[in-house]
């Protein structure tokens, strides 16, 4: 998709080439005057009761007079908001995406005037809704026909929303390679397959990319991730991709990603209902890779690192058993009472490595519960962190990328459930609180560090009609990241 800004000339939107025309009806209807022929369809659909100023509205009309445009789309909302715009976006481009239209020029009217917010938020909503999953479905529709959008602005505006534009089509493209790489089952996307692609993505952006192989990950002594993966015939892969677009002394901020690109629970095994969708259970480590292919894509300003842990949790003769005990890369033994809790124990040795990389902070980013899904449903993340002013910054990444999340605590009282017999801590507490003593799981091995982590189980994928990976939180983590960088 190829966005950019178009000036509207003295003729007014009446006279802009294109096959599509959107009006986005913001707060009061199209001013007559310039628009002379647009204000008036407006005004009649508005009396014939079909078009009212009121969000969710949209209009459709083909080849009106005056128009040189074919398709003239009215899509309203009460303000100008980046969500507001989304969802308008959303609903006017289910004419667009089915239809002929190859060159969608969109244009603001009412009270409204463009941001560069605004600007991002329409190259990310519509990259949003034209994605199209095919990879391993040779029978799926033919992609939508639409190739260019123009933000139809004043000269004035032009050089800010144009950079807005830019954003919003990095963000879109990490958050589609972050969907492409959940959305593939799990017998394409191995922890290989990641790996291959965090090779790619070096090769073609400038990442510098290392992947330790199991008899590294042995020397080094990471005993809870090594547990997890020797289960599985697939080789384990820790991954750790590098953008070095700040100063050499600068510390990087690190992302570290849940790579478990199939989760049957081990011998801790899950029911059948719904297991395919622990092929999304590496939903973690595409948002680090997705995050790193944008950052790199504005070839910011920052110095950003991504770790990803990769394997498969499978039950085996050789797969770990409840009541192991193993020995962690920080020298603390877990007592593993149950296998499916396996996503703390490969995060904890990743956290651990990421101190040697003296980082200025570090997130995980983790689809590691249920229970954050039963507290917070599949709108917020679960934000965990003991920095406040981390915390605070990465709470407003999301709201600026409609990509929320919503903090939830970790008390020390709730470090008492991961208390065991036969070592220094068990892998999993009652069932009570589930996503806040996974959480006191991973803060037990990050005294060294600035820490946050993010839940995604409820956020990173849709399940039911719609059902497929969602790319989140990239926008979250590409707006944390630029913010740093500023
Ligand atoms: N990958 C799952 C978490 C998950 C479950 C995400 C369902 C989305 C939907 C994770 O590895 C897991 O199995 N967690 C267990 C932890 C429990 C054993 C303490 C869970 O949530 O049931
Ligand atoms: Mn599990
Ligand atoms: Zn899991």
């Amino acid at each position: 998709m190829d966005f950019k800004t178009q000036v509207i000339g003295a003729a007014g939107l009446a006279n802009v080439a294109a096959d599509g025309l959107l009006v986005l009806v913001a707060g009061t209807a199209v001013p007559p005057g310039r628009d002379k022929p647009l204000a008036e369809l407006q005004a009649a659909a508005a009396q014939d009761g079909d078009f009212a100023l009121k969000p969710g509205q949209t209009l459709y009309a083909h080849r009106v007079a005056g128009v040189k445009a074919q398709r003239v789309l009215f899509a309203s909302l009460a303000e100008a908001t980046p969500k507001a715009l989304r969802r308008a976006l959303g609903l006017a481009l289910g004419y667009v995406k089915s239809g002929g239209t190859r060159q969608l020029a969109v244009a603001l009217a009412g009270d409204a005037s463009w941001s560069g917010a605004l600007a991002e938020a329409l190259a990310l909503a519509v990259s949003e809704s034209v994605y199209l999953y095919s990879a391993t479905k040779p029978s799926a529709p033919a992609a939508a026909r639409l190739v260019g959008v123009s933000l139809l602005c004043a000269k004035t505006e032009s050089a800010a929303l144009a950079a807005g534009l830019r954003r919003g089509e990095a963000i879109a493209a990490g958050t589609r390679l972050a969907r492409e790489l959940a959305n593939r089952p799990a017998n394409h996307c191995t922890p290989t397959y990641l790996a291959e692609q965090a090779r790619k993505r070096g090769r073609e952006q400038g990442l510098k990319v290392e992947v330790l192989d199991r008899k590294a990950c042995e020397k080094l002594g990471m005993g809870a991730f090594l547990a997890v993966a020797q289960g599985s015939d697939e080789p384990l892969q820790f991954i750790v991709a590098r953008w070095q677009g700040g100063a050499k002394t600068e510390a990087p901020l690190v992302l570290v990603g849940k790579g478990i690109t199939f989760d049957t629970g081990g011998i801790s095994i899950k029911p059948a209902a719904e297991m395919d969708e622990m092929k999304f259970d590496m939903g973690g480590a595409a948002s680090v890779l997705g995050t790193l292919h944008a950052v790199a894509a504005l070839k910011a300003k920052v110095n950003l690192t991504g770790i990803i842990p990769a394997c498969e949790n499978m039950p085996s003769g050789r797969a770990v058993k409840p009541g192991d005990v193993v020995t962690s890369l920080s020298g603390q033994t877990i007592e593993i009472l149950n296998t499916d809790a396996e996503g703390r124990l490969i995060l904890c040795d990743a956290l651990t490595y990421a101190e040697r990389l003296k980082p200025a902070a570090v997130v995980d980013i983790a689809t590691l519960t249920g229970a954050c899904v039963v507290a917070l449903g599949h709108h917020r993340s679960g934000l965990f962190s003991a920095d406040d002013a981390l915390a605070e910054a990465l709470l407003k990444a999301g709201e600026a990328g409609l990509d929320p999340a919503w903090r939830m605590p970790l008390d020390d009282e709730y470090d008492e459930a991961l208390k065991s017999h036969f070592a220094d801590m068990a892998n999993v507490g009652p069932r009570a609180g589930g996503a806040i003593t996974a959480a006191m799981f991973l803060k037990r091995f990050t005294a060294k560090l600035r820490w946050a982590h993010l839940d995604i189980a409820g956020t990173a994928w849709r399940s039911g009609t719609a059902k497929g990976a969602t790319g989140r939180p990239v926008p979250l983590l590409v707006n944390f990241v630029l913010a740093h960088a500023r």
